[in-house]
């Protein structure tokens, strides 16, 4: 009856997916898996690597930095945060800046990329008790996850939340220029050929627009309840 499940949080920019998806991971003591971190790891890598400067769409040149990449998530007990690390560095602070923000989205539509990081996502799911948040979890990951929930909010709001989170980091950017690059994934994510985001189905949607952050956790707990009953 209390069997571990695996919970697919997907939605769009700055809906709050992350902060439901830590919360429930410390509720259940599940492993919290953050997709877009590791997208944003690997723009993060691109970057580095000047792939943006040189032929990105030949992605032959960046296969080879691809092959044997490694993704970890581990609690951060001092920040009370899971951090992502990419070939055993600490990347969560760095792929949060606004140039990984702008150019993720070029990433994240390259089959080759979606094609790996599929691979390495659904093996995470081997092990249950995992709560995995994203764009295409419900729809393409784990379309068998016992709980799927789809989120949404207005641009504004979901604009402001990010906008005071930079400002909180001491990062100078405008709230139009943080609507404008959300917008920009929004889009970029609905319209991608492959994986675009979707709304599964089977999902539960929870508009975050004016739910605040404790009533999602304790919407959420009681439908997990409510599945394990009907088990
Ligand atoms: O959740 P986030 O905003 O940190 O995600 C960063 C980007 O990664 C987002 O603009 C779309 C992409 N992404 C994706 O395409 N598929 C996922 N499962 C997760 C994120």
């Amino acid at each position: 009856m209390n069997q571990k499940m695996i919970i697919a949080i997907d939605g769009y920019s700055a809906s709050g997916k992350s902060t439901l998806a830590q919360n429930l991971s410390k509720k259940l003591k599940y492993t919290y898996i953050d997709t877009g971190a590791m997208y944003r790891s690997i723009t993060l890598l691109a970057i580095r690597k000047k792939m943006f400067h040189s032929d990105l769409w030949n992605i032959t040149n960046f296969i080879p930095f691809l092959i044997n990449i490694n993704f970890q998530f581990k609690w951060n007990n001092k920040l009370n945060r899971t951090d992502i690390f990419i070939n055993k560095e600490n990347v969560q602070s760095e792929i949060r800046s606004i140039e990984v923000s702008n150019k993720v989205s070029l990433i994240a539509r390259i089959p080759e990329i979606r094609k790996k990081l599929t691979i390495i996502q659904k093996n995470f799911g081997n092990k249950k008790g995992i709560v995995m948040d994203g764009r295409d979890i419900g729809s393409n990951i784990f379309p068998q996850s016992e709980l799927k929930i789809f989120m949404k909010g207005s641009i504004e709001v979901r604009s402001y939340r990010r906008f005071e989170y930079f400002k909180k980091k001491g990062k100078k950017i405008s709230y139009e220029e943080v609507k404008k690059n959300l917008f920009y994934r929004d889009m970029m994510d609905l319209y991608r050929r492959i994986s675009p985001l979707k709304k599964p189905k089977d999902s539960i949607e929870i508009d975050s627009t004016l739910i605040s952050t404790e009533k999602q956790l304790n919407m959420v707990v009681q439908l997990i309840e409510n599945i394990r009953l009907s088990n």
